[in-house]
């Protein structure tokens, strides 16, 4: 027996950061769409997703909120595959980096790595953006922030070991120009090019120490891997690479496809490769960045709070009408603007006029004309051969986009082809030969053609909609019938039984009113961003001011102490220099309250002092402890004191 073609896909594995939005489930559709359309098409596929589950990122969040990192990606985690179930999204493995066998499979690529000389320890001092998990340089920074994400970003500066990417710099020049298809679509190649090959390529940090939530070097475990490095290797790992069984890698490596968005496609095109030509493994044979899904002309995400839960959506229009509005609307590879209008026109327009209409008018047909069997006898018509001739066109055509994952050109072709569908019905106009007895044969034949349209739409369907193919195929009794619901029966015009029976059931798309509908949709989305900014605003908060333990606590020594001098500091107008007695000591603390104070006002007042702070030098002067005051709302500082008379020396407590 022949051996099938394999076809292996990944989507990124998603940061299990927060709640996913529709801008996230993108990359996942189209993914998942093609890996449908494949396994029709005969292929053996492998379509991979997961969760990246390390880094500094994940540790804060986890850490905010009072539970270990694990407990806290067990919870999100389990979100996210409930969300894909919801998609019906139908992966062949969902990776977690957490799991033991890429754990164990990732040292193992860090030693080789090591071994080979590729990678060398020394030390790293940059920035750092830990929600984007980059390193960048100096000159790097756009006015001082990340220049991808434009947030705040962290000096680090640590023992590190490295990568040796710069090494790899002109195999991957060269590999990109000769591999044209490589890095798709091509303008993110050009970009790869200019931004990242040609200013030249530095070495990568590639492990960390400053946090512990992460694989540990197996050599030196208080370095833990870098999370881009533990996170690539997953598309290698999860096919049991490294592994005492790599049978999955031997018939799936190298990947035909990895889909990402176009923000980490340098992720992909450069680091990547450059891991697998360090490791003697071939490269994926694509790397193809989509765009982005849009709001307003800027990116949809959590802290600007205009994201869109999936899930309302499914919730509202089902699953089939927003895989379908995702792919139809945006060219696959350009970023597209997301609206509610233009969803609800879509389901209105495309889904529930164009093809629910087709399907419901001719089943109503056949079932009132002919109490739902056509008759043996048919007829041909004049308008038959047009249809049939735009059929077999059509499926060309939409075989050659999906083939180039053009999405929406698929999906426009496969509408052109049923609004001819329905434009030979009001061509042929049924209602009108069911008037004559003698035209029954025609009627017949007409409404055959149509339904075996359908059946032919139905199939090319399936790829994009997981329920609608079947209730259709439900309505024109195939259910089951491999023969006439397979890919390879759309090349033949002809192939539903004469007498076809169907069986009537409810329009699959109802039309929704728009205004009504749109004032319930925004409420319905508004309700769920704002519970997602509370829980964001909640989490900030828990981030600044995390939980401490009572023995975190105990190490901040209050003490009770009494102003015995205050003076200003100069050169600042912010500063007092006082002299504080605690028990029998006295000491310098300085203390930001100038303008809410005089030196006069401050003297002989009993007030609270962090005793046992690190002593820090502020203008010139030394500081040895902390006077602490309340701040009021509008930024006006009053001092801690004593509400009954106490000694200077007293612990507070
Ligand atoms: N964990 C990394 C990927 C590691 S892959 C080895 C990561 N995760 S992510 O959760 O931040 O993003 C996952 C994917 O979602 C990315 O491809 C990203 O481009 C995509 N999207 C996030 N927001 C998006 C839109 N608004 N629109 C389309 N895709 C978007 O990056």
């Amino acid at each position: 027996m022949e051996e099938k073609k394999t076809f292996y896909i990944t989507t990124p594995i998603y940061y299990p950061s927060d709640k996913l939005h529709i801008g996230h489930t993108y990359c996942t559709v189209a993914a998942d769409t093609m890996a449908k359309y494949k396994r029709l098409r005969g292929f053996d596929v492998r379509f991979m997703t997961g969760a990246d589950e390390h880094g500094q990122k994940i540790e804060r969040i986890a850490t905010a909120q009072g539970i270990t990192p694990k407990e806290y990606v067990d919870k999100v985690v389990d979100g996210i595959k409930k969300l894909w179930a919801s998609l019906d999204i139908t992966y062949d493995r969902f990776i977690r980096t957490t799991d033991a066998d890429h754990v164990a499979a990732v040292k193992k690529i860090f030693n080789k790595l090591y071994e080979k000389g590729d990678i060398y320890k020394s030390e790293y001092e940059g920035w750092y953006c830990t929600p984007c998990e980059s390193f960048y340089t100096e000159h790097q920074l756009v006015d001082g922030k990340c220049p991808d994400c434009g947030r705040d970003v962290e000096k680090v500066k640590e023992e590190s070991y490295f990568f040796r990417l710069s090494k790899y710099q002109d195999r991957l020049i060269k590999y990109i120009k000769d591999h044209p298809e490589f890095i798709q679509p091509p303008t993110r190649q050009t970009e790869m090019i200019a931004n990242f090959l040609k200013p030249g390529l530095e070495d990568l940090c590639v492990s960390r120490t400053s946090f512990s939530w992460g694989i540990p070097v197996d050599f030196d475990p208080k370095h833990v891997i870098y999370v881009w490095v533990d996170a690539l290797s997953n598309y290698i790992t999860g096919l049991g690479y490294g592994s005492d069984d790599d049978s999955l890698f031997k018939k799936y490596w190298p990947a035909d496809v990895h889909l990402v968005g176009k923000e980490i496609v340098r992720f992909h095109s450069i680091i990547w490769p450059a891991m697998l030509m360090a490791l003697d493994l071939p490269l994926p044979k694509q790397v193809f960045g989509h765009g982005w899904l849009i709001i307003n002309g800027g990116k949809m995400s959590k802290s600007k709070g205009n994201v869109v839960d999936p899930n309302v959506l499914i919730r509202r229009y089902g699953v089939d009408a927003v895989r379908y509005f995702l792919l139809r609307e945006i060219a696959f590879g350009q970023d597209g603007n997301f609206t509610n209008e233009a969803l609800i026109q879509r389901i209105n327009s495309d889904l529930a006029n164009d093809l629910g209409n087709l399907v419901s008018r001719t089943v109503g047909m056949i079932d009132k004309y002919f109490k739902g069997t056509l008759p043996e006898k048919h007829m041909d018509t004049e308008f038959d051969a047009d249809l049939k001739s735009v059929c077999s066109d059509m499926i060309g055509k939409f075989e050659s986009s999906m083939d180039k994952m053009m999405f929406s050109d698929a999906l426009t072709v496969l509408w052109t082809f049923i609004r001819r569908t329905n434009k030979y019905i009001d061509e042929t106009q049924p209602w009108i030969l069911v008037r004559n007895e003698e035209d029954m044969p025609k009627l017949a034949g007409v409404l055959y053609n149509v339904a075996e349209s359908i059946r032919i739409i139905s199939i090319m369907l399936q790829p994009f909609m997981p329920n609608s193919p079947k209730a259709i195929f439900k309505q024109l009794c195939i259910e089951g019938n491999k023969n006439i619901t397979s890919w390879e029966s759309i090349r033949t015009f002809g192939l539903l039984p004469k007498a076809l029976h169907v069986e009537r059931a409810t329009p699959l798309f109802p039309r929704i009113d728009m205004k009504k509908e749109l004032v319930e949709l925004e409420a319905d989305i508004k309700a769920a961003q704002s519970q997602n900014l509370a829980y964001k605003a909640a989490q900030a908060e828990k981030e600044e001011h995390p939980e401490i333990t009572i023995d975190d606590f105990a190490k901040v020594h209050l003490v009770t102490g009494e102003v015995l001098a205050s003076e200003p500091v100069k050169g600042s107008k912010k500063l007092l220099k006082n002299t504080i007695k605690i028990g029998n000591e006295t000491r310098t603390i300085l203390s930001g309250i100038a303008k809410h104070y005089s030196p006069e006002e401050i003297i002989g007042k009993k007030v609270v002092v962090v005793e046992n702070l690190a002593p820090r030098k502020m203008m010139g002067e030394t500081s040895c402890g902390m006077i602490l005051c309340a701040e009021n709302e509008d930024g006006k500082l009053s001092l801690i004191t004593n509400d009954k008379e106490f000694g200077s020396g007293c612990d507070v407590k």
